[in-house]
């Protein structure tokens, strides 16, 4: 099976709500309302079902981007969303090369994806490019202590400190923390988050 497939499986066959990832709201939104304004370029890498763009949707955010490699997923997000203006873009991260600028990028639960170390410094690389000097990356990903599967696939697990490390070439990094999830069915999983600034 495609990873492709493997993510719209998921998604078809499974209610949202029972997603190991599933939340109901975001708390990275506070940050963004309180340092970005409405009409900055955010993207959202691996949105898949999550509230995140819509709401920033409903806050009057002007100018959204979300990237998936489930089609299906953004077919459900285009459908939420009732007409209001988002790009979808339907792409493995590791195929995809920004084709503009950003203010703003946002994965939760999609680098931990990403195993082989080139692919990890490509993600990273690409995220500097794409954001203008000024503009912030928030990225949570499983912690050291985080599970070693998501959705039945390997993942790499990031500590804060080697998080910030790889950032540090063309980032400075301003908020880190471990944030525990709980899955529907009530497994804790340790997230490593990083809130960083373009340099
Ligand atoms: C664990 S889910 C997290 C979804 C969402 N960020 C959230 O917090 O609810 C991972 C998401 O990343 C997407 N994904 C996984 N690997 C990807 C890749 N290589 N490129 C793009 N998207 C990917 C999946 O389709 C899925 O929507």
């Amino acid at each position: 099976m495609s990873l492709t497939d493997h993510w719209n499986d998921r998604y078809e066959n499974n209610p949202a709500s029972k997603l190991s990832w599933y939340q109901e709201s975001s708390p990275e939104v506070e940050f963004i309302t309180s340092n970005v304004g409405k009409a900055t370029p955010i993207i959202d890498i691996g949105g898949g079902l999550s509230p995140f763009v819509h709401e920033l949707i409903d806050l009057e955010f002007t100018d959204l981007t979300v990237l998936d490699i489930s089609d299906f997923a953004l077919s459900e997000g285009v459908r939420k969303a009732e007409g209001r203006k988002v790009e979808w873009i339907a792409s493995d991260i590791r195929d995809w090369s920004p084709e503009r600028m950003f203010g703003l990028w946002h994965d939760r639960a999609v680098f931990h994806f990403l195993t082989v170390k080139e692919d990890q410094q490509r993600y990273f690389s690409m995220a500097a490019e794409a954001l203008v000097p000024g503009g912030y990356l928030i990225m949570g990903t499983f912690s050291e202590n985080g599970p070693e599967t998501c959705s039945g696939l390997p993942v790499a697990r990031h500590s804060i400190v080697n998080l910030t490390s790889s950032l540090a070439v063309d980032f400075t990094v301003i908020d880190t923390s471990i944030q525990v999830h709980i899955t529907p069915s009530g497994s804790a999983q340790e997230f490593a988050w990083v809130y960083a600034v373009r340099n």
